[in-house]
């Protein structure tokens, strides 16, 4: 098949990417010349682990790259729409970019497509789409008959080439079986030994990705505010998540206790939610709460800091370990490192960062202007500071050196917003040790 993605971001070029791995020819477009430009030389403009290898393995082959729509859409057969939908300053999702790319659809169509908006879109997005391009249509006084598809992305930025290659589910809406049926064969080359599609209606399609996202994002608040309680009570979260999550109904995924999730979906798709739910006359009372939840845990961590310290951090050294807003991703969008960075600098703390992949976007984007210094080995890091404080659970700050660690710093404090080390070991090597749901 031949496929145009708009929109060549995390969501746009893993499936792009992955759709030309699956022998369709993909051009994937975007707004952005310069990410053109690095990715048609075979560079990734992101961090994706396995990314960059079935970009060059199909580049110039199957998978073209180029900054003109119109052409994209003329050669294409479907059109997936992968653009950003951020939150907007009254916390709704913002469709303008969604909306640009349906008009320049609208001028360009030339014969009959399949429109997909793939991006996270309030209900009803969708036949908004389908309207602009009518009327593009009829202002071209042109009929050109095309449809329209709801095909909300699940991948998880970290793992995303894995999740878009074995999907546990593709979520289709569709207006008819046709439109179903030819969407299907684009992914039926994901699916080896059984088939599993779930087709429904566009509106459902749309509400399915919200509603995936609030699951989620219910579990992490719900077991942080677990730790929380716990933290009061002198319960420990890390024995009581064990205790809950054998339970099979219940299970252990997305119950890690942390300082709050961050990134490019769960706060924009949960404020999205409320204000979808509110301005159709629903208060939403839960993911109401769980953004609240979620908004207080990472300053729950940061008081964990001061209460050690006070609220004046002059002369005080932190090391920070982790930027991006979990782990095997370079994206610190949303990343709870930034509030908990800037607010100790706002309290005259000095501040070094160390980050496997994050540290370029951060000096660049994130922390523009923040008066942060980098390390580049985590070990260097942690010289002559006060405290260590991890954020972000990579691998290589699972089993560190404390021995080391200890030489090293000035004094043997870590506070750990992951919950990644064993208060025993660390008490018996004298550290002082500060974790999330645990007095
Ligand atoms: N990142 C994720 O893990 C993830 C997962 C599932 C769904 N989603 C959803 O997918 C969508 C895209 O997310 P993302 O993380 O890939 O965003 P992103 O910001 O990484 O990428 C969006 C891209 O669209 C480009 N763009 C903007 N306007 C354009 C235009 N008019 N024409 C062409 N390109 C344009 C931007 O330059 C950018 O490269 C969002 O709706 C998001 O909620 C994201």
């Amino acid at each position: 098949m031949k496929i145009a993605i708009v929109g060549t971001g995390y969501v746009g070029l893993v499936s792009g990417t992955c759709f030309a791995e699956m022998g369709n020819e993909v051009i994937c477009v975007d707004v952005d010349t310069e990410k053109i430009d690095k990715l048609n030389k075979g560079v990734a403009p992101i961090f994706e682990p396995g990314l960059k290898e079935l970009i060059n393995g199909n580049l110039g082959k199957s998978l073209f790259f180029s900054v003109d729509i119109k052409n994209a859409v003329e050669k294409s057969d479907i059109i997936f729409i992968a653009v950003g939908t951020p939150m907007d300053s009254s916390g709704n999702a913002d469709l303008s970019a969604v909306y640009n790319v349906a008009r320049i659809i609208g001028k360009s169509i030339n014969n009959y497509k399949i429109i997909v908006s793939k991006s996270t879109v309030p209900v009803g997005t969708t036949y908004k789409i389908k309207e602009i391009i009518q009327s593009k249509l009829i202002e071209r006084e042109s009929y050109v008959k095309f449809d329209i598809a709801s095909n909300p992305e699940f991948l998880k930025e970290g793992d995303a080439i894995n999740d878009f290659m074995k999907p546990d589910r593709v979520v289709i809406g569709a207006e008819s079986e046709i439109v179903s049926s030819q969407i299907k064969k684009i992914y039926a080359s994901f699916f080896r030994a059984n088939e599993r599609f779930v087709i429904m209606d566009v509106f459902s399609a749309e509400m399915t990705k919200y509603a995936a996202n609030a699951m989620l994002a219910t579990k992490i608040s719900f077991i942080n505010e677990m730790a929380n309680i716990c933290e009061k009570i002198g319960a420990d979260i890390n024995e009581v998540r064990k205790g809950i999550g054998a339970d099979a109904r219940i299970g252990y995924d997305f119950i890690y206790p942390g300082i709050g999730y961050g990134g490019e979906c769960f706060p924009k798709d949960i404020s999205a939610l409320m204000h979808m739910s509110n301005l159709n006359g629903y208060k939403p009372e839960i993911i109401t709460s769980v953004n609240q939840v979620n908004k207080n845990q990472k300053k729950l961590f940061l008081d964990k800091i001061l209460n050690r310290f006070g609220e004046n951090l002059t002369g005080l050294t932190f090391a920070i370990w982790g930027l991006s807003f979990k782990p095997e991703t370079d994206d610190m969008r949303e990343a709870p490192s930034i509030f908990i960075i800037k607010e100790l600098i706002k309290k005259n703390a000095k501040v070094i960062a160390y980050d496997p992949k994050a540290i370029y976007k951060s000096k660049a984007l994130y922390l523009k202007g923040v008066d942060v210094l980098y390390s580049r080995d985590k070990y260097e890091a942690v010289n002559d500071v006060n405290a260590l404080i991890l954020l972000t659970e990579w691998k290589e700050f699972r089993s560190p050196d404390f021995d080391l660690l200890k030489k090293e710093m000035k004094e043997p404090i870590i506070f750990d917003g992951r919950n990644q080390y064993c208060t025993f070991e660390l008490e018996k090597k004298e550290f002082e040790y500060f974790q999330i749901g645990k007095k």
